[in-house]
């Protein structure tokens, strides 16, 4: 029976939430364990659905973990030199979950050999993952395509190279930088990815034993190394889930305080456009304050690699948009397939139009509540913002793709004074 949420129009959010760890930084952090020869320590992680689908994985290829339940949880990853007795991820595995495509880098780095289910398509677009394959061939790796398997070889190890990115890829830059961590000489991978999660990989690699420089700009620069140990590493607060709350100040008319980390630093570029919009930021200790001016003004957003505006946070922004004085346009320029919220926004009374890759949202006095359905992660969410602001109550369905990047949405809403039921 697949969940539904019912969220109760007209509630405004007020209070504290602690901000999770980073799910697009857990991901290849977990997948950077393999790399380890005794095995790795992360706090903070967020227990969501993504993570266990990666622990599973990992658990697969003989890697066990034990994890505590702390905030949010620790996870250990007890990876002993010859744990690791198969070097395939399996397509039962990765279908479910497009990031499992982490573990080829560091399998290929540290076994010479493995083989990867190809993911296939997502609801958000194609997502090849053709610049993943074509940076390890230029660390030396053999890859042939066979029975929708991606199987890399490396019989004699991995060796230092030289790669520039034709487009910017976050686990493209993710995949390369891990498995160029124990290639044998130096790497320079070109127009590579900027986003925190990348720097917050680096760092726990460098933490590790590995020799990076560059990350946060668009070269990096790795001196390959024999091993990397185990160390303990903190995940990065989530910048996607704090921003989506944001949002939720904005369009409840509330004011909350988000925990957990530099906010202002991980989402400047987001925060600029908030404020145009009509919310208020205020620094506080560990954290910051948001709040409604009371106007939600329109506003031009075009999706962009980071520092840019984030395409995770798009769907949401525009439930936020839909409520503006005013003519809206949004461009995705990340995902060619992510207006899937738009139909189901309109479902709710919103007015938007799409050209292209671009959606223009004349803004509306009121949404008004109805069932919808969930297409993917950013866009459930988007869904439960127009609810908590329309007229009556709504209905979401396919909440599984919440649970698979926010965590104990219920309760933190709960905390709050804001009531949605899971049905
Ligand atoms: N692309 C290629 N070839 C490749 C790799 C990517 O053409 O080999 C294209 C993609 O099709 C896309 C663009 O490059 O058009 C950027 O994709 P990217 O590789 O950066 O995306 P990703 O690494 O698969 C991560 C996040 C996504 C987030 C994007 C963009 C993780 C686990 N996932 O995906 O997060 O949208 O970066 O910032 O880090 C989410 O959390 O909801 C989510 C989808």
């Amino acid at each position: 029976m697949v969940e539904k949420i019912k969220v109760y129009g007209g509630q405004v959010i007020n209070g504290t939430i602690q901000i999770s760890g980073a799910k697009n930084s857990a991901l290849p952090l977990l997948a950077a364990s393999i790399l380890s020869d005794d095995g790795l320590s992360l706090k903070n992680v967020p227990p969501l659905s993504d993570i266990k689908t990666m622990l599973t994985l990992l658990n697969k290829l003989g890697i066990e973990s034990n994890i505590t339940k702390d905030n949010d949880f620790s996870i250990s990853v007890n990876n002993k030199t010859d744990s690791i007795n198969t070097f395939t991820a399996p397509y039962d595995i990765v279908k479910k979950m497009r990031a499992s495509i982490l573990v080829l880098g560091p399998l290929l780095a540290r076994f010479g050999q493995c083989r990867v289910s190809l993911p296939g398509g997502c609801a958000i677009g194609v997502r090849p993952i053709d610049l993943h394959l074509k940076g390890l061939e230029a660390l030396g790796a053999d890859i042939e395509l066979k029975d929708g398997y991606v199987c890399a070889q490396a019989k004699m190890g991995l060796k230092g190279g030289e790669f520039e990115f034709p487009i910017v890829t976050v686990t493209g830059t993710e995949n390369l930088m891990m498995a160029a961590t124990l290639a044998n000489g130096y790497t320079v991978l070109k127009n590579v990815a900027k986003e925190p999660e990348i720097v917050d990989l680096a760092n726990c690699l460098n933490k590790m034993g590995a020799k990076i420089t560059g990350q946060g700009t668009s070269e990096i620069h790795i001196k390959g190394v024999t091993r990397l140990n185990n160390t303990t590493y903190t995940v990065l607060p989530d910048r996607i889930e704090a921003g989506t709350y944001a949002i939720a100040a904005g369009i409840t008319r509330g004011n909350l305080d988000l925990i957990g980390g530099d906010f202002r630093s991980l989402l400047t570029c987001f925060i600029t456009k908030m404020e145009e919009i009509g919310l208020v930021f205020e620094d506080i200790p560990n954290g910051i304050r948001v709040y409604s001016s009371g106007k939600i003004n329109p506003c031009h957003i075009e999706t962009k690699p980071f520092p840019g505006f984030p395409t995770d946070l798009q769907a949401q922004t525009m439930s936020l948009l839909c409520l503006a004085t005013g003519e809206s346009t949004v461009e995705e320029n990340i995902w060619e397939n992510r207006f899937m919220h738009v139909a189901e926004l309109i479902r709710m009374g919103a007015n938007i139009s799409i050209s292209g890759h671009k959606a223009i949202i004349k803004g509306v006095s009121s949404l008004i509540g109805a069932p919808v359905m969930a297409t993917d992660l950013r866009a459930s969410f988007s869904l439960v913002l127009a609810g908590l602001a329309a007229k009556g109550n709504t209905i979401v369905d396919r909440v599984y793709h919440l649970d698979r990047g926010y965590c104990c949405v219920e309760k933190k809403l709960a905390n709050c004074g804001v009531k949605i039921d899971r049905i």
